[in-house]
């Protein structure tokens, strides 16, 4: 079952998701090149509990393996799930990941972007911007009435097209008190597929997008994801409420 948030629900998420848009954007200021991994999730831990907040990453669980840091910080041919490092010196030409689960007052809420360290490629550029755009359109149709597919085949079809490998091995997910709850979101798939979307579901969409091949492996740590052929990966992740208007990104840029 596909969990419906009621009112009050739906006000704790607006919350949660606003503390981890709020951590997201303060972190990416600290983005730079000679910057450590393990520095900006040492910042992203002091930015989560400045908000009475708590990270969902330290700690979860799978299998016997518990994670080892507060955010998710993945260079280059690191996909997702990367653990910050104090030998992972951030260069000039990098990218990165930065993904930031928060719970909040008994709810969760996930965002994640990926930005350049100093200047990048033109072909690194191309990568992100059309992951970002892949994430917009999956979520133009994520409106009630149509299904999980519709999202996920909008995602691929455009990565796709400009030749990027869209990876099948993790998938966008439902999350509210718990990070992970159903559906899954794939970002690859069949228009008119999957569950139908009713009003009150709460999304994290979340396309993975590689310049090489759709390959990825797991490294020995249990949990970074990288890219089979080495290639860099783009990561653009917002929690969305579907409502009968239409779809509501929950996890956008502070205003102020
Ligand atoms: N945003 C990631 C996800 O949705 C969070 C990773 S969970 C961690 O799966 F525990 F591995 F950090
Ligand atoms: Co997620």
């Amino acid at each position: 079952m596909i969990p419906i948030k009621d009112a009050t629900g739906i006000a704790r998420m607006r919350e949660a998701c606003a503390v981890a848009a709020y951590v997201l954007h303060e972190l990416k200021k600290h983005v730079k090149p000679g910057v450590t991994t393990y520095d900006l999730d040492q910042i992203a831990k002091d930015l989560i509990a400045s908000r009475g907040a708590r990270s969902a990453c330290f700690g979860y669980q799978i299998g016997d393996r518990r994670f080892p840091a507060y955010t998710c910080l993945s260079v280059n041919e690191e996909v997702v799930h990367g653990i910050g490092s104090m030998k992972r010196v951030l260069r000039d030409g990098d990218i990165i990941s930065l993904d930031i689960v928060v719970e909040y007052n008994g709810y969760i809420g996930d965002n994640a972007f990926t930005v350049p360290v100093g200047a990048i490629s033109p072909e690194v550029q191309k990568l992100l911007s059309v992951s970002e755009e892949a994430l917009a359109l999956g979520i133009a149709q994520a409106r009630v009435g149509n299904r999980i597919g519709d999202i996920s085949h909008a995602i691929q079809t455009h990565c796709e097209k400009h030749g990027f490998g869209v990876v099948r091995d993790l998938v966008g997910h439902g999350v509210g008190v718990d990070m992970h709850e159903e559906p899954q979101i794939p970002n690859f798939g069949r228009k008119g597929s999957g569950a139908k979307i009713r009003p009150g579901m709460t999304l994290a969409i979340e396309p993975m997008v590689n310049l090489g091949a759709w390959r990825t492996k797991c490294l020995s740590d249990g949990w970074t994801i990288v890219t089979t052929d080495g290639a860099p990966a783009a990561h653009f992740e917002h929690t969305v409420l579907t409502r009968e208007e239409g779809p509501e990104i929950l996890t956008l840029p502070p205003s102020a």
